[in-house]
């Protein structure tokens, strides 16, 4: 039985499902979607997690370009770096984890020194969802969650469900879905953590980066935004034209150092539009990220430092992944001049990113 949903049955193609373990007494479930050219990709109830991902290189053979856990202990252990997680209720900072909505003060969970970061003490990451196979002709999963009124701080009652679709173009779709009883600030996305040439081959310095983003939203030193939008061009900052992840890297400092910030999407936010393009030369894998939202948060992996195991006994070392996390700016809620994140009660929220992958 697939909980809460429709059962699975033979007719359901392209989708597995199976046992993972116990998160705080709740069974959690994975479940498998195969499209017609064999990509594969594992998304567990806990978090909405994305566990695997394999997809094919220059000479079809497919590996697992994710970084991840084997079991569901890795990822319940509270120093998983929300590996492949569905983040929420506001993915990224908040500072002071403060803010003023309809003219009342909110103190959300800090948990990132002064800040909120990523939900939260318990954010969307470390829930159970409940998975709904979706009819259709490709494999598709509804993942659903109802975040409580005052959970870790946050206003209203607030319904959440992403859809996780694999396309036979070799694409990964997801959709996201919200609702409030109250209004509320709401910034979702997925923290996939990407090796192209599969983690076990090394560092993510010699991916070649294009973001669409002429601009930037510069950070202070814990990582707030200073409420500028600065130019990339001619600056480390700058992936206008694909460029290795490591080029610049050491002038971009940081401690620990590396990139850790959210691009502004050029004319992002107004339907699907191309943020950000990867390529791996050895294994010739290329990820094409397309997104309605109007940001993406680069993370060079910077506080990978080597004490994580992952899938396959791999160490994950600094620059080991990295990730493009679609969503809103950083603490929107605290600066009039960003795009607002706030969902007014009774309307629905909807954000789409779509991954497309490729070899050449
Ligand atoms: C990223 C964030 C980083 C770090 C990481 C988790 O989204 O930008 O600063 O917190 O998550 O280790």
């Amino acid at each position: 039985m697939v909980s809460g949903g429709g059962v699975l049955t033979a007719a359901t193609p392209g989708i597995g499902q199976s046992y993972f373990g116990k998160a705080r007494g709740d069974d959690v479930e994975v479940f498998t979607l195969k499209n017609r050219k064999g990509m594969t990709a594992r998304i567990m109830t806990y978090g909405a997690t994305l566990i695997a991902l394999d997809t094919p290189n220059r000479a079809g053979k497919l590996d697992d370009i994710v970084l991840g856990f084997d079991s569901l202990q890795g990822y319940l252990n509270p120093r998983d770096p929300y590996f492949g997680a569905t983040v929420g209720r506001v993915a990224n900072r908040i500072a002071g984890g403060r803010f003023t909505l309809n003219g009342r003060r909110y103190q959300l969970a800090t948990n990132d020194g002064p800040n909120h970061l990523h939900g939260g003490v318990r954010g969307f990451d470390k829930v159970v969802w409940t998975g709904e196979v979706v009819p259709g002709t490709e494999p598709a999963i509804k993942f659903t969650y109802v975040s409580r009124d005052g959970e870790e701080g946050y206003p209203g009652n607030c319904r959440v469900a992403v859809t996780y679709r694999l396309t036979d173009a070799n694409e990964l779709r997801l959709d996201y879905l919200a609702t409030s009883d109250r209004d509320t600030p709401v910034n979702l996305t997925n923290h996939s953590y990407f090796n192209l040439a599969g983690p076990e081959h090394g560092d993510i310095l010699g991916h070649e980066l294009l973001i669409n983003a002429g601009r930037y939203t510069p950070v202070d030193a814990t990582l707030i935004p200073t409420g500028e939008m600065t130019p990339v061009a001619g600056t480390p900052m700058d992936f206008l034209h694909p460029t290795a992840i490591g080029a610049h890297i050491r002038q971009v400092g940081g401690n620990p150092i590396g990139y850790d910030h959210n691009y502004v999407v050029t004319d992002g936010g107004k339907g699907l539009t191309l943020v950000a393009r990867v390529r791996e030369p050895t294994s010739g894998r290329v990820m094409e990220v397309w997104s309605t939202e109007p940001g993406v948060q680069f993370y060079s992996g910077n506080f990978l430092d080597g004490t994580l195991h992952g899938k396959k006994g791999v160490v994950y070392r600094q620059h080991g992944g990295f990730t493009l996390e679609t969503q809103h700016f950083p603490d929107s809620v605290n600066h009039a001049n960003f795009p607002s994140y706030v969902l007014k009660a009774g309307v629905t929220y909807r954000s789409t990113t779509t991954l497309r992958f490729s070899a050449d």
